[in-house]
């Protein structure tokens, strides 16, 4: 298994590029199922999860063409099997993304349920109960949904709970039902937003995207595009972080300012300077130790979940103390113990983590548990006295297209050791 080695102490100087949002491609690939035409889908992130849903539609018999500059084009009309496999599935929960288009076109899907992982239960029925209020057949058993409908229908869905894939499974699936559906309680995330644009240029009918109610008119079919994925704002909040933290300036480019305001508000509170442009934000922090702030997670446009663990980490080194109450996932602060051995002051009550910054980490070697959990270990390696260790890199590689070179540069002490 792959490592990573930081040596800490660089304030951190330079610009970026930010790739596409891997949580908009997922589900943006999973939708070209969708489509009787070639779908070819650009700005993808080169991730581990990009390739793994690459097997996965290839193990159906899906036609990938992929160019040098990793645009992708889909073609399904030699799909053959409609089916993930647990081997694909366990890897990455997003492979349930692919049940609603193959019963909305193909009428027949076999998915692997895809259990749990580091951050918790992770269930779908929420993603069941809807497909079977459009009139799916489905049964979950020997740990795969097998689900058949002869041609959906339209329902009136109301979410218990905001679910993002859910939401994005749901409107995927409508665009081809019978009749008009509507989901309310819908997720918000801009990623939401872009596969809905991606499915209106392949000729869905779709009213209210970006609000937490969609109204979908199913059509016939759903033909070809050209979509380009919108830039990944967890990428964009993470490198924000890593200049806050690091005392120094980062400029990140390429990006949508507009899809991370709550994180920018954080910014803000925490006292470093940002200067924000169309496509760019910088941080300046220089001279600077940023403040603690305090965090609460929840669906969109509050404070996303996916950027919880990089500011307990960034709370871990600033001024004051914070509280960080996560409301999303019931087990998403695996990265305190971690930090916890890297010196920070962190006490953890149920969901809410307690911290209380201090001047400076200590290295120490570390596991990475989830991808996002990773990423805020990097972050106080960043800072941290001496060289930490990050094992289980696996889980980084997921989200950060070549984090390593990346924060190289932006003047970083890192590399990767072969595992
Ligand atoms: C998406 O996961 C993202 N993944 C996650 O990003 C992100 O953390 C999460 O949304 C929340 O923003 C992708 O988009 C591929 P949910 P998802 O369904 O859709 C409960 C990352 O780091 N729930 O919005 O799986 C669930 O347990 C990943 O990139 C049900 O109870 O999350 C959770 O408590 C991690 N039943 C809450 O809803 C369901 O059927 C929100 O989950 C579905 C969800």
């Amino acid at each position: 298994m792959d490592k990573l080695i930081i040596t800490g102490g660089v304030a951190l100087d330079g610009n970026i590029r930010i790739s596409g949002a891997k949580n908009a491609a997922l589900p943006i690939l999973a939708a070209t199922l969708l489509a009787d035409e070639p779908v070819t889908v650009g700005n993808i992130p080169h991730l581990h999860d990009i390739t793994t849903t690459m097997e996965l539609l290839g193990q159906m018999g899906v036609g990938l063409v992929v160019d040098e500059k990793l645009n992708i084009e889909v073609d399904t009309s030699t799909i053959e099997k409609f089916y993930a496999p647990y081997e694909l599935v366990k890897t990455m929960r997003a492979s349930i993304l692919v049940l609603g288009p193959l019963l909305a076109r193909f009428g027949r899907a076999e998915v692997s349920l895809p259990g749990g992982c580091a951050i918790g239960s992770r269930p779908v029925n929420l993603h069941i109960e809807g497909l079977t209020r459009m009139g799916a057949e489905i049964e979950v058993k020997n740990g795969f949904i097998h689900a058949r409908a002869k041609r959906l229908k339209g329902a009136h869905l109301v979410l218990d709970q905001v679910t993002v894939t859910g939401t994005e499974n749901l409107m995927m699936a409508a665009t081809l039902a019978k009749g008009t559906t509507i989901i309310e309680n819908a997720a918000r995330e801009p990623e939401v937003v872009d596969v809905a644009r991606c499915l209106i240029a392949m000729g869905a009918q779709i009213e209210g995207a970006g609000t937490d109610t969609l109204v979908i008119e199913g059509v016939q079919r759903l033909g070809g595009t050209h979509h380009y994925v919108l830039p990944d704002r967890i990428e964009t909040g993470t490198y924000l972080v890593a200049g806050a933290m690091t005392g120094g300036r980062v400029k990140v480019k390429d990006t949508n300012p507009a899809m991370l305001e709550s994180v920018l508000e954080k910014l803000e509170q925490a006292k470093v300077k940002l200067n924000v442009g169309d496509d760019w934000i910088e941080v300046d922090a220089r001279g600077l130790r940023p403040q603690a702030v305090d965090i609460r997670t929840a669906p969109y446009p509050a404070f996303p979940t996916d950027m919880q663990a990089q500011f307990t980490a960034l709370n871990s080194v600033a001024e004051g103390s914070g509280m960080i109450s996560e409301t999303v996932f019931e087990n998403r602060f695996m990265h305190v113990q971690e930090l916890q051995r890297m010196g920070a002051d962190i006490k953890l009550e149920g969901n809410i983590a307690i911290t209380k910054g201090i001047k400076r980490l200590t290295a120490a070697p570390v596991m990475a548990t989830d991808l996002r959990a990773s990423a805020s270990l990097v972050l106080a390696g960043l800072v941290a006295e001496g060289g930490t260790l990050v094992d289980r890199i696996y889980h980084i590689d997921r989200g950060y297209e070549r984090i390593e070179e990346k924060l190289e540069q932006l003047g970083a002490k890192i590399r990767r050791i072969p595992g």
